[in-house]
């Protein structure tokens, strides 16, 4: 007997040895959640001692935020195992495999998660967009990530962007807001205004290609009693003087009619207008913010844009990046648009990592606003709580040569030998892609015959 308890506890040494020499995390609940055990790889991604992991219940740490969402709790309710994306409280990403252990009665008993860090993938994403922006040496001295009334960026070029929203939001002046369409203009206007001493004043946006011509110019600059029949008899405000100590934002600055734009570049000149029908000039303190996504230049040549309105309103230009110039916004964008849309629809779906990885190789013609409308598309449509890539847009689907189970360094591989080969076709020198790279000749030889196979 005491012979049998002996070999029990060598082998519970030696499990527990196996436990901790894992690379990837580990963590056993029983069948209410609750932490019977972690390993310190495991306890070390939540930021916590291991003491302090166990006996805690994941819905509950959940709920604190130290990861999000529980994929334990996932296979407590689905009683299947699950594979997932988890984000941790400080900004990482796991990849999350869980699975029951059952009992006797078929009842599960144990769930057991391997964990392990994704932030490598991300990491080498954040290379490539370093490579694209080589030329542009230019960095700012700022936080790892910016903080903005709800928009914030891990990438270099965005985070310039945002630097620049910031100074501009304070001083006052006018801007140009540039940028492809969903590329957040709109989101970047209503930022400008809240940051600006104006912020308890009113916001006014108007959208120059929703509304024909001659409904433009009254709701832009109002009219004067008696000029219309059947309109107002005490006249109508216009918005530049319903905005009048706040901001207005002119959106989709390109559409308005030629005529309308020497009217407007009196206004931004003397910041005065006169009504439709009116007399006296009206006194404006209001400040303009426009944007476009179309090329204004292209529009100057084509006779279509003022050459004077264009100089005046581009003096402070603010380009808004698109999302596939900064892939490292998806994730974090994702995670925030499935939460939302979760809360919304009382759903709790997520996204396995195949879904994620078609996400960070996708073009995104649509920007933001592709990536949000599609993960609200997801949210409702979904029949399982796991979104499998399968149930992606046939467009969206990373190549489908790639195998169904990818390990974490399969997936690195596969990057790296993109941007190698990529470089070495640009470069045809092993040189000068270890100059570019920031590697050792050597080493960029090795890889480009590992690659080039
Ligand atoms: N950084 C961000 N964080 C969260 N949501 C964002 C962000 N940027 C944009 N969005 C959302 O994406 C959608 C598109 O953004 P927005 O309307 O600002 O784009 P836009 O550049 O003005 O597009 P358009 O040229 O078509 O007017 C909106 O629903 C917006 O709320
Ligand atoms: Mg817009």
């Amino acid at each position: 007997m005491d012979e049998k308890v002996r070999q029990l506890e060598q082998l519970n040494a030696e499990l527990e040895t196996i436990f901790e020499y894992s690379f990837e995390g580990i963590l056993l609940t029983d069948a209410d959640g609750t932490i019977i055990n972690v390993n310190n790889v495991s306890a070390s991604f939540m930021g916590l001692p291991k003491e302090e992991v166990i006996g805690q219940n994941v819905r509950d740490l959940e709920k604190r935020g130290i990861f999000s969402p529980s994929a334990a709790e996932r296979v407590i309710e689905e009683g299947n195992p699950v594979e997932l994306v988890q984000k941790l409280l400080g900004g990482r990403y796991l990849y999350v495999r869980s699975k029951p252990i059952f009992d006797e009665n078929g009842k599960i008993k144990r769930v057991i998660s391997f964990t392990r860090d994704l932030s490598e993938i991300m990491l080498l994403k954040k290379q490539i967009e370093e490579m694209e922006d080589e030329l542009n040496k230019y960095r700012l001295d700022f936080p790892q990530q910016i903080q903005m009334k709800g928009i914030y960026s891990r990438s270099e070029k965005m985070k310039k962007t945002l630097n620049h929203v910031h100074k501009l939001a304070r001083v006052d002046s006018d801007v140009l807001l540039l940028g492809e369409t969903g590329a957040g203009k709109t989101e970047i206007a209503k930022v400008i205004h809240q940051l600006s001493r104006r912020k308890d004043k009113p916001f006014h946006m108007i959208n120059c290609a929703a509304l024909p011509e001659s409904l433009i110019e009254i709701e832009l600059f109002g009219y004067k009693g008696g000029m219309f029949t059947g309109g107002d008899p005490g006249g109508k405000k216009g918005l530049f003087e319903t905005a009048n100590g706040g901001t207005i934002f002119l959106d989709e600055i390109g559409e308005l009619p030629i005529h309308l734009q020497a009217k407007l570049l009196h206004v931004i000149q003397e910041r005065q207008l006169r009504p439709v029908g009116g007399t006296e000039q009206l006194k404006l303190d209001v400040r303009i913010i426009t944007a476009t996504n179309r090329n204004l230049r292209e529009m100057i040549q084509a006779g279509l844009f003022r050459e004077d309105l264009y100089h005046r309103i581009t003096i402070f230009p603010i380009t808004i990046p698109a999302l596939r110039e900064r892939k490292e916004d998806i994730l974090d964008l994702a995670h925030q648009f499935l939460q939302g849309f979760n809360k919304l629809y009382h759903k709790q779906v997520s996204l396995s990592p195949k879904v994620l990885e078609s996400f960070l190789s996708y073009s995104w013609e649509g920007n933001v606003r592709e990536l949000k409308n599609l993960i609200e598309r997801l949210v409702v449509l979904s029949d399982y709580n796991v979104v499998q890539e399968s149930d992606l847009p046939e467009y969206i689907q990373a190549s489908s040569d790639v195998p169904d189970h990818l390990t974490l360094k399969e997936i690195i591989d596969k990057v790296e030998s993109s941007i190698i080969l990529k470089e070495y076709e640009r470069e045809k020198s092993s040189y000068k892609v270890a100059e570019k790279l920031g590697i050792s000749q050597t080493a960029a030889a090795r890889k480009i015959k590992k690659y080039l196979g």
